[in-house]
């Protein structure tokens, strides 16, 4: 089977490697070329993955059977709505469903119409002094989000980013002049993690739990990234998420996915559930259209069923389900020093790959070309998969000896203190729990 995927990160080395070793034909477009993918790639075309009648073109050319599409940018474009026309089945929504992601104001009404479960309060504004007295009004600290992609920049917490709710009513009203709206949410206090689903517009298929790490420096200091890290516990929950909390966020993506299909935008491909754990409960805060980066690395090494198998499922609308390996995984990614605000570009870096793969860990190639320069964003990924937490971060430590350049990472992603914190944060926010092992 010929399988086009999409896009050139981590994520996206990651989709590739586990459509491979399921026997697919593996075809890549993105828009430089990524070491790892070239060497599983039958062929590689460069080209955006935004320019959406050139990636066609590639695909016809092929004789693609199915595309998988990595990042959110192209479903954004309507990729899939695309390749449907032209009879290429696609992994990913269509432009009209994607907007769960591109499109904030969408979301939100969907789960206000459909009473989503753990959803926030919200509002949305074209009107500065109609802005200002509903803050005024509420009274308690918000969050200030701007309504398309923002690559996750651009939301602002009042008690992080913005020292009170004047500061939020001052961006928010800059945010107005520039996009004419503005989304204002209740602020919910708690500690973030990641579920990501298989669906094909009915079922809904859960994979294993997983947290990013998306400041740049340690101890969760600095400006917001992509994600530097994540790791997640051979149970598939995390340390402070009880199966509770689990059973209620897995409901809620349900809920969305069914939602979905009755509002006529069905839903097909990966849905990323972003939620705040918070002292009642998961609430969600963010969806994406996608697997996560770096959570993709987490789940993809421990899927036990054939990701082409669900690539078809999701397809034809007969997807059957997914099983995982019940072990800790820890992924870091290093990236170009001075990333994400001046990253360093155009320099190389070196890689031991054999020295890798004798520490037990995978590697996964990004933002780095195939003569190993530097593009600008993350470039490599080590994950570390073991039966204990401590283990899987250990691998991936020792991994990131045998990589050299001009890089940073984050020596704290998946570590016992790191986790334990998070503990600490969930119960200083009065939830009670035993925490679960990892
Ligand atoms: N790691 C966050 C994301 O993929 O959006």
């Amino acid at each position: 089977m010929r399988i086009l995927l999409v896009g050139g990160g981590g994520r996206e080395h990651a989709i590739g490697k586990a459509l491979v070793r399921a026997g697919a034909e593996l075809y890549v477009v993105s828009k430089h070329k990524n070491p790892g993918l070239a060497r599983l790639a039958k062929e590689y075309g460069l080209a955006k993955e935004t320019d959406v009648p050139k990636v066609l073109e590639f695909a016809e050319k092929w004789g693609i059977d199915i595309a998988f599409i990595g990042p959110e940018s192209p479903l954004e474009k309507g990729i899939v709505n695309v390749f449907e026309e032209k009879g290429i089945p696609a992994v990913g929504p269509t432009r009209e469903a994607a907007q769960l992601e591109t499109n904030k104001a969408f979301a939100r009404s969907l789960m206000a119409r459909y009473e989503i479960p753990g959803r926030k309060l919200f509002h949305v504004f074209d009107d500065v002094s109609e802005m200002r007295s509903w803050i005024d009004d509420f009274g308690k600290p918000v969050v200030v989000k701007p309504l398309g992609l923002t690559g996750g920049k651009g939301v602002k917490v009042v008690g992080y980013q913005l020292r009170d709710n004047d500061e939020a009513k001052a961006y928010a009203e800059e945010l107005i002049r520039k996009e004419g709206r503005v989304l204002i949410e209740e602020r919910t206090d708690g500690v973030e993690f990641t579920f990501q689903v298989f669906t094909d517009g009915k079922r809904v298929i859960p994979m294993p739990l997983a947290q990013d790490y998306p400041h740049a420096y340690e101890d969760d200091k600095g400006p917001i990234t992509g994600g530097m890290g994540s790791y997640s516990c051979g149970n598939h929950l995390l340390p402070f998420v009880t199966r509770e909390d689990y059973k209620k966020a897995l409901e809620t993506l349900k809920a969305t996915v069914e939602a979905m299909r009755k509002n006529g935008t069905p839903y097909k491909g990966i849905l990323y559930g972003q939620f705040m754990l918070s002292r009642d409960g998961p609430v969600i805060i963010e969806y994406n259209a996608r697997f996560g980066d770096p959570e993709a690395m987490n789940v993809l090494p421990l899927l036990k069923t054939s990701l082409l198998e669900i690539t078809e499922g999701i397809v034809d609308g007969n997807l059957k389900g997914a099983e995982f390996e019940n072990k800790a995984t820890v992924v870091k990614y290093l990236a170009p020093k001075g990333y994400p605000v001046s990253p360093v570009r155009g320099v190389k870096v070196e890689v031991n790959e054999g020295a890798i793969a004798e520490a037990g860990a995978r590697l996964y190639y990004a933002s780095i070309d195939e003569s190993f320069t530097l593009l600008g964003s993350r470039a490599i990924a080590v994950v570390g998969i073991s039966e204990t937490l401590e283990e899987a971060e250990k691998m991936a430590q020792n991994a990131i000896g045998h990589v050299r350049g001009e890089l940073f990472y984050r020596r704290d992603v998946g570590t016992r203190e790191s986790v334990e914190k998070r503990v600490r944060i969930m119960k200083g926010f009065g939830k009670e729990f035993e925490p679960n092992a990892c």
